[in-house]
């Protein structure tokens, strides 16, 4: 499909560059437990202090709730992560031993933190499995390049990663066919197959059906332990049932830390929060 090549072609490019320069070269150290370590960051947009000496630190594998009304600064929290807002001042590292604010966007990505932004971002025209082929990263990506056949590796790659997000028996259909929330586990599922370390995903159930949402949770609580994953979402009865450790943010702060039940008993939560 000469369409389909093309596309290959454009997408490959930086990851043919990748390949050059061997991906992931760096090895994260994560010989403490903690895989990510923000401290006393600061971010003001025209005087105003989106992020305010916040610190905040994830373990390797944990799934973390990211909660907070709306302009509390999640969503900058996960720019930041991701090269995408520089920071005013504060340190961001990946492991001990990767400091983030000294690279830039494609080079975070490529050390393994995926992001999903909230609306999906699929290919419509493409089938799902085409869509996994064409997110597949590193040297596998490079040879398809140049070669039109996919190895079993990959074949089996694509297999696993159509069984997680739970769409095999729509691997043939074009992504413009699904539902909205068979895009959103596409597009999950498009960043698994990068394989990445940490995973980012902003208000994955918005437009959800109570179906879709049930079957989001059951995937996002699988990828915790191979993945670390902070999920940034506002309904509560969602976050609920996926959250281990819940983190409030206000004011571009920690207002609170805990499990569901504790951030709910919090007076300050509730006070700024809960509205209760
Ligand atoms: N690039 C930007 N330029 C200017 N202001 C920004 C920028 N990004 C964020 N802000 C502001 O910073 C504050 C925090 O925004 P942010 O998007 O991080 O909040 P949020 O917690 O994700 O909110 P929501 O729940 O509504 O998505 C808001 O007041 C927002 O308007
Ligand atoms: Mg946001």
């Amino acid at each position: 499909m000469k369409q389909l090549d093309a596309l290959r072609q454009s997408m490959r490019r930086d990851r043919v560059f990748d390949f050059v320069h061997q991906r992931n070269l760096a090895q994260v150290d994560v010989t403490h437990g903690q895989l990510l370590y923000i401290e006393d960051l600061n971010v003001s947009f025209d005087g105003f202090k989106a992020i305010n000496n916040l610190n905040f630190y994830l373990e390797v594998g944990e799934l973390r709730c990211l909660i907070g009304p709306n302009g509390a600064g999640k969503t900058t929290v996960m720019d930041i992560i991701t090269g995408k807002t520089r920071p005013d001042s504060g340190s961001v590292w990946f492991g001990q031993n990767i400091n983030l604010l000294g690279l830039d966007e494609p080079a975070i990505a490529r050390l393994g933190i995926g992001r999903k932004f909230q609306k999906p971002t699929v290919f419509e025209n493409h089938t799902v499995f085409q869509n996994l082929e064409l997110s597949m990263s590193g040297d596998k990506g490079v040879f398809s390049v140049y070669r039109a056949k996919l190895s079993d590796n990959d074949l089996d790659h694509i297999a696993h990663i159509l069984g997680t997000i739970g769409l095999v028996a729509e691997q043939n259909k074009l992504a413009g066919t699904l539902s909205h929330g068979q895009k959103q586990w596409l597009e999950i599922g498009m960043l698994l197959i990068q394989e990445p370390k940490m995973l980012l995903v902003d208000e994955p159930v918005a437009g959800m059906t109570h179906g879709e949402m049930d079957r989001t949770a059951a995937l996002l609580t699988s990828l915790a332990g191979e993945h670390t994953v902070v999920v940034v979402e506002h309904d509560m009865e969602f976050v609920r049932s996926i959250a281990n450790k819940v983190t409030v943010l206000h004011q571009g702060s920690v207002l609170a830390e805990g499990t569901m039940d504790q951030i709910q008993e919090n007076e300050k939560v509730r006070e700024v929060y809960l509205g209760e």
